[in-house]
């Protein structure tokens, strides 16, 4: 049984160092941001309100989120913009306990607008170095393809983004998962491979199983965002325990998104059971009611989990990052001295 969170125990969460490394920094975006920066931009709403773009946020699936989210993130046109937004961010993974924060961007909703790829990528790289001087967080960029579009045109992406190359670590999948296999994007994350790119994909989120082995086996993704759906295939549960494959679990987006129909129903206790890398993360935190803490927060509220639960969470999060080996030693060293101190 659950035992709900005392204020001890809430604080013990926070203090642990932890990586956030499933992040979309446009799902970031407050309704009360949203609206400044639509008035600032002269960005026409579908909502008169705050209230009433919050009251919309009642999501049946994945797509049904998606189809808000991207008319949300077109109040962004600025590097100022995108800078304000992740600093936005920053300021709350601080407060939440976030030494580590790997930031997935979707620039085609952006360029298709005719944003310069330059003022995205700025303006994020530049909120990044910020963030470690005002919070010492260490952050990084992951590129993600939206994979609703074409393999040419997520090329055609890559190499846009190419002067800019020493300012993001890493590409990734996402937007509609369901008829777009990762197979679609074999070339693209081999050419980003040959560049020294690392390679995630979002898969077993709403796709089926055989969607998490085509990431492995034809994407070479070296972590799989969400992953949830494995439980369906007892030898890819084996498969990812033995090759310690990071999953990026994003609770409160699966109960938001119907995945799982509440929090008590979610697989997460199966996962580590499992021996599985699972680590928490908050996905696009405006729309789904919560940022890493609240996560977190729900989590040790609604399924059996404990101290020695929380510490592997935190521990997966820092060893599945792709910060420097030094930097994650440091924290690994920091987590073990805060586990110490559990109540
Ligand atoms: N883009 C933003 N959030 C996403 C999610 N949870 N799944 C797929 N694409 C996304
Ligand atoms: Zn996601």
């Amino acid at each position: 049984m659950p035992t709900p969170t005392t204020p001890a125990f809430q604080d013990f969460l926070r203090r642990l160092p932890k990586a956030e490394l499933h992040l979309h920094i446009e799902g970031s975006l407050e309704p009360e941001q949203l609206f400044a920066l639509a008035r600032r931009n002269g960005v026409p709403l579908a909502h008169a309100s705050v209230e009433a773009l919050r009251a919309a946020y009642a999501f049946t699936d994945l797509q049904s989120f998606l189809d808000i989210y991207y008319a949300g993130a077109s109040v962004l046109r600025t590097e100022q913009d995108f800078e304000e937004l992740a600093m936005a961010y920053f300021a709350r993974a601080a407060a939440d306990g976030i030494v580590r924060a790997e930031l997935f961007f979707d620039p085609q909703t952006h360029t298709a607008r005719g944003v310069p790829m330059g003022a995205v990528i700025e303006g994020l790289s530049r909120a990044c170095r910020r963030a470690r001087a005002l919070h010492g967080i260490s952050a990084d960029l992951i590129l993600c393809f939206l994979r609703h579009l074409s393999e040419a045109e997520a090329l055609q992406t890559l190499d846009d983004a190419l002067p800019w190359r020493e300012h993001f670590i890493g590409v990734g999948l996402d937007s509609s998962e369901r008829g777009h296999p990762p197979e679609k994007f074999a070339r693209v994350f081999a050419r980003a491979g040959e560049l020294g790119l690392h390679r995630v994909a979002h898969a077993g989120e709403e796709g089926p199983p055989a969607y998490i082995e085509s990431a492995l086996d034809v994407l070479r993704a070296e972590r799989i965002d969400h992953g949830v759906r494995c439980t369906e295939s007892p030898a890819l549960v084996q498969r990812l325990a033995a090759t310690g494959t990071p999953l990026t679990v994003c609770p409160l987006s699966n109960v938001k998104l119907c995945v799982f129909p509440d929090l008590a129903s979610h697989n997460l206790p199966a996962l580590l059971s499992a021996g599985l890398k699972v680590n928490l993360n908050s996905d696009d935190p405006a729309y789904f009611g919560g940022y890493l803490l609240e996560n977190w927060r729900a989590c040790f509220d609604a399924l059996p989990l404990g101290v020695t639960d929380a510490v592997t969470l935190a521990r997966n999060s820092l060893e599945a990052s792709f910060a420097p080996v030094d930097e994650r030693a440091a924290w690994l060293a920091q987590l073990e001295r805060e586990a110490a101190t559990a109540p």
